[in-house]
């Protein structure tokens, strides 16, 4: 049985104030929600303090990017220790913003990305999903085949808790139009084979869903087999929505 598991991306959204409110609010809320695993990727300049703000509290820290070496002349990068240092345990890997939008992220690199995280011991999100192009043109199977034995080659099999996926449709993130629970179904149970293909202990691992996953939408996500929880953005941003959703998991 995987357990559901509800990851909010801040983005570049929420200060420091904001932050503190956040975590006060899932601190007084968290045995509402006890069967679901919960986590909260901030901005890098709060990642220490929403650690200290939740230390105790089953919510895990974790990051939105990591660089894939250990030190150096990187300006601008973060290395996996520093992350682990302030608390983070957990990492975003290939967000579709960061694919598309913000960094032109291709899959050798964030192949080398994950590979630093999970050597290093945080437990990783492989974000991976079409644009509405590639859905259109029926490719959307075809790029998640690729972007997995691309963005998984040379890793050692066996961290099914450690290493995460989200199927997030380009299309649907920021955008309020979700994929309907049959789209995401026949994403996710495509996803999980191709893991199985891989040599990677599909069964015990979890298959997110993201792109304008909303409370009301979350349960009937959820209620598909083989959708494990989600990686929430805009209904993230707000603790009640956030909340909403995990027990919409529950
Ligand atoms: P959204 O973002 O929930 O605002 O669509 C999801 C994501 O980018 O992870």
């Amino acid at each position: 049985m995987r357990q559901k598991l509800i990851i909010a991306n801040w983005k570049m959204n929420l200060d420091a104030a904001a932050a503190q409110d956040f975590a006060a609010r899932l601190r007084a809320a968290r045995s509402g929600v006890a069967a679901v695993e919960l986590a909260v990727c901030p901005a890098f300049p709060y990642l220490a303090q929403l650690s200290a703000a939740l230390r105790d509290a089953d919510v895990a820290v974790g990051a939105q990017d990591v660089f894939p070496e250990p030190a150096g002349a990187f300006t601008g990068e973060v290395s996996v220790s520093m992350l682990r240092d302030v608390g983070c345990t957990l990492v975003l890997i290939g967000h579709s913003e960061r694919r598309h939008t913000v960094a032109h992220e291709d899959d050798w690199l964030l192949n080398r990305k994950l590979r630093a995280a999970l050597g290093g011991g945080l437990r990783a999100v492989l974000c991976i999903g079409e644009t509405l192009a590639q859905r259109d043109a029926q490719q959307t199977l075809d790029v998640l085949t690729f972007q997995l034995s691309a963005g998984l080659s040379g890793l050692q099999h066996g961290g099914a808790t450690s290493l995460i996926i989200a199927y997030e449709p380009v299309w649907a993130i920021g955008t309020g139009r979700n994929a309907t629970a049959a789209q995401a179904q026949e994403a996710h149970r495509h996803i999980r084979a191709e893991l199985r293909r891989l040599g990677h202990p599909a069964e015990q691992m979890r298959v997110l869903y993201g792109g304008s996953l909303k409370p009301d939408n979350a349960a009937e996500l959820f209620a598909q087999p083989d959708v494990d929880g989600g990686l929430i953005g805009g209904a993230s941003l707000q603790a009640a929505s956030f909340l909403e959703i995990a027990h919409a998991a529950s």
